[in-house]
C-alpha cells in the first residue's frame, strides 16, 4: 500500500485544462471544486486499480457493466441529466445532418456495437462503433493493450477483435437515441487481392443501421491496412464502396468517410484530400493511432518492451493536427473534416474545430479523464461560443483567427 501510495504521488497532477477550473455556465461557485475533486479522485482510482487489472480487463468489465445497465430506463434518463450538456448554441450541421454537439466517441470502445445508446448518455452526440470485419476474428493475443500513465496515453494492439459484421446486426436493429458511426476494416483472413471485395460485404450488411460509415484503412494492427491509402488502391476502394452504399440503401445517402493515418506525409495526405474531392467523398476522420513513439515522458525502458501497436492520447496531438491542418488546405469546406487524436480539453477541441473540423471525437481521454469528460469539453466549449460572442459553434468551423 505505501508503494502504491508512494507510484501514486510521483505522477504529474492533473493538468489544470483537464480539471477544467473555469466557472459552470450556470450553477453555483462550489461546482468548480467538486470538479476538480472528482477529476483527481477518479484518476487516482483509475491508477490504483491499473495495478491490479490489466488495461483490457478493465475495458471489458466497463463494457458489462454498461449493457447491464442499458434496459434501466430510469437509471439511463438519471445518466443523461448528469452527464449531458445541450445548447442550441452547440448543434452542428454535418454530414447532412444536425448533430446536437459536435462531440463524439472514436471508433474502437464499442467494437460490436453493445452499448452505443448508453454511452450517448454520457454526453457523446455520436459514437462511432466498430471496427467491425466481414470475418468474426479474436484480434491479435493479449496483452495487446497498455496504460501510459505519465503521458495519459494508451499503446494498443488489438487487430480488430470483433464478433464479424453478421453478428453485429441484432446489435444495430432497432431504433436509438445516439446518432452511430459505423467503422469498416478488412478482415485479416482476407487477401490484399479480396480487399476490396471484404470492405464491401460488410458495407451492404451493416449500412443501413448507421448515420454516416467509415472505411478504416488507417489500423496500425492488420499488416497491410495502410498500404490501401495509396491512391491507386483507394481509388477503386471509394468506388466499390460507394456503389455498395446505393445498392444497400437506394432511398437515402449514407454519408461516407475514410479514416487516414497520422504517419502519412503532407503529400499523400494531398492527394488522399483531391481523391476524396474528385470521388466525392463526404468525409474525412484524422487521425488513428500512431506508430512513433515521439515526445513520451515514460521512459523508453518502459515503453519498448510494450513492443508495436498505435500510440494515442496527448502525445499524438501535434500530429492529427497538422494532418487536419493539411487536409483542410486541400478540401476547405467541400466536406467534413472529423478531427480525432490527442483531444482533452474543450480547447483541444475548439482549436480544431477552428482548424476546420466539423466534428471532433476523443477515446483516450474518456478512459483518463472519466465519464464527466465529455461534459467538461461540451462545457467549456459552449463558453467560448459565448465568450467569442458567436451565435452558434458552426460559425466558428475553420475560422483559424477565433482559435486562441
Ligand atoms: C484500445 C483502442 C482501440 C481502438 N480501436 C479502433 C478501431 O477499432 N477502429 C478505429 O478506427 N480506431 C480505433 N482506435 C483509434 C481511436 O478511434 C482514435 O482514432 C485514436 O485513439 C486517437 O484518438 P484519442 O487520442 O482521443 O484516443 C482505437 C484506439 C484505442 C485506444
Amino acid at each position: 500500500m505505501r508503494r502504491l501510495k508512494a507510484k501514486i504521488s510521483r505522477l504529474p497532477a492533473v493538468p489544470q485544462a483537464e480539471i477544467d477550473d473555469s466557472p459552470p455556465v450556470r450553477g453555483p461557485r462550489g461546482c468548480v471544486r467538486v470538479r476538480a475533486a472528482e477529476a483527481t479522485v477518479y484518476r487516482t482510482l483509475l491508477i490504483a486499480l491499473s495495478r491490479f487489472v490489466p488495461a483490457e480487463a478493465a475495458h471489458e468489465a466497463v463494457m458489462r457493466l454498461l449493457r447491464f445497465l442499458s434496459p434501466l430506463e430510469l437509471l439511463r434518463r438519471i445518466l443523461r441529466r448528469v452527464f449531458t450538456l445541450r445548447a442550441p448554441e452547440l448543434a452542428v450541421k454535418a454530414l447532412g445532418q444536425s448533430f446536437p454537439t459536435p462531440l463524439g466517441l472514436g471508433a474502437g470502445f464499442d467494437k460490436n456495437a453493445e452499448a452505443y445508446d448508453i454511452l450517448g448518455d454520457f454526453g457523446f452526440a455520436f459514437v462511432e462503433v466498430g471496427t467491425v470485419t466481414w470475418r468474426a476474428q479474436e484480434g491479435n493475443p493479449r496483452p495487446r493493450l497498455f496504460r501510459l500513465p505519465k503521458d495519459r496515453a494508451l499503446i494498443n494492439r488489438m487487430g480488430f477483435n470483433n464478433v464479424g459484421a453478421e453478428a453485429v446486426v441484432p446489435h444495430l436493429d432497432h431504433g436509438r437515441g445516439v446518432k452511430i458511426g459505423l467503422s469498416v476494416g478488412k478482415s485479416r483472413a482476407a487477401a490484399d487481392t479480396e480487399a476490396v471485395e471484404d470492405y464491401v460485404l460488410s458495407l451492404r450488411k451493416l449500412a443501413r443501421f448507421a448515420d454516416y460509415v467509415v472505411l478504416n484503412v488507417s489500423s496500425p494492427n492488420t499488416p497491410g491496412l495502410r498500404s490501401l491509402q495509396s491512391p491507386e488502391r483507394l481509388e477503386p476502394l471509394l468506388v466499390e464502396s460507394r456503389k455498395a452504399l446505393l445498392e444497400a440503401c437506394p432511398d437515402r445517402h449514407v454519408p461516407l468517410l475514410l479514416k487516414v493515418d497520422p504517419d502519412l506525409g503532407d503529400e499523400q495526405l494531398v492527394e488522399i484530400g483531391r481523391l476524396a474531392l474528385r470521388l466525392s467523398l463526404d468525409g474525412i476522420i484524422a487521425t488513428n493511432t500512431t506508430v512513433t513513439r515521439e515526445g513520451l515522458a515514460s521512459a523508453p525502458g518502459k515503453v519498448e518492451p510494450l513492443g508495436a501497436g498505435g500510440l494515442s492520447g496527448p502525445p499524438l496531438a501535434a500530429k492529427a493536427k497538422r494532418v487536419l491542418r493539411t487536409l483542410h488546405g486541400v478540401v476547405g469546406d467541400r466536406l467534413a473534416l472529423i478531427s480525432v487524436g490527442g483531444i482533452e480539453t474543450g480547447q483541444d477541441a475548439w482549436e480544431r474545430i477552428c482548424a476546420g473540423a466539423s466534428l471532433v471525437q476523443i477515446y483516450t481521454s474518456f478512459i483518463w479523464g472519466g465519464p464527466l469528460t465529455p461534459k467538461r469539453i461540451t462545457r467549456a466549449l459552449l463558453r467560448k461560443v459565448r465568450e467569442k460572442g458567436l451565435s452558434s459553434i458552426q460559425e466558428a468551423i475553420g475560422r483559424a483567427d477565433l482559435s486562441s
